[in-house]
């Protein structure tokens, strides 16, 4: 199913933004090469990633424990290594993908394809 998000000037480059759609949360990202969308909740402990940050116009930084997921494939890049002593909740939270979704621009408007 496709969702309409937003209007593409909504959200500009450098930017995310915590939306829904299909009944799912999501965060939409504006990369340098185009837009994208992930799920709204990291895979450690849940935190949103709608408050987490862009790094180097490629992973979001989880705003709690600091993991790092690529925005272009939901890949983990780096798993939770904050404050010191996570690591021992790593054994039980081990790493995980996000799920992702293409977004596409339309006549000035995102769409997500989920
Ligand atoms: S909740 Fe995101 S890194 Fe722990």
């Amino acid at each position: 199913m496709r969702y309409e998000l937003c209007a593409s000037q909504d959200l500009p480059q450098g930017k995310s933004r915590a939306m829904e759609a299909g009944g799912k949360k999501l965060v939409v990202y504006h990369l340098s090469d185009g837009f994208y969308a992930t799920q709204a909740r990291c895979t450690h402990m849940f935190a949103s990633l709608g408050k987490g940050k862009i790094v180097e116009d490629k992973c979001v930084q989880c705003p709690l424990h600091r993991a790092r997921f690529d925005i272009r494939t939901g890949e983990v890049s780096e798993w939770a290594n904050f404050p010191p002593g996570v690591q021992l909740l790593n054994v039980v939270r081990g790493e995980k993908a996000l799920e992702t979704w293409p977004v596409t621009e339309e006549d000035g408007h995102l769409f997500v394809e989920m």
